[in-house]
């Protein structure tokens, strides 16, 4: 497990996680290319199918990064957003997977450094889970 490189996918927020993702590039703060972003106009336009499909198209880890709570710009999209992760999680729960799989994460803009931590911490995360089960499952057929 030790060359395990996970795939991650990042939600991320245009109004927060991506321009603090934008900033830590800017300011050269490295963070694992492990995580591939994709942005979002707000959190709250992330479904649970979404999070899903990227699981069952091999994704490691998978996480919802918005607007800290009570700053959204869609009023409470990042809420929805975070509902719909505990939704997911409890999938993953009662499948036997392991929750940790799927996280949300709230930032401001300007928290470049604190975007580049938790893309290292949860890509640690999620190598020390491992592979995904479901390319376990697909190596098997
Ligand atoms: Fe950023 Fe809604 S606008 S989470």
């Amino acid at each position: 497990m030790e060359n395990f490189e996970p795939e991650i996918v990042a939600f991320c927020c245009h109004y927060c996680a991506y321009t603090a993702a934008d900033m830590a590039g800017s300011k050269r703060i490295s963070y694992p290319s492990n995580v591939k972003i994709i942005r979002v106009p707000c959190t709250g336009k992330v479904d649970a199918i979404h999070l899903m499909k990227a699981l069952e198209k091999g994704a490691d880890g998978v996480y919802v990064a918005g607007c800290l709570e009570g700053d959204c710009h869609f009023k409470n999209g990042n809420l929805r957003a975070k509902a719909r992760v505990e939704r997911v999680q409890k999938t993953l729960e009662d499948l036997g997977w392991e929750t940790e799989r799927v996280a949300m994460l709230n930032m401001s803009a300007g928290m470049g450094e604190h975007f580049a931590k938790t893309a290292r911490e949860f890509t640690e995360k999620i190598k020390t889970l491992g592979p995904n089960p479901v390319k376990t499952v697909n190596k098997a057929v």
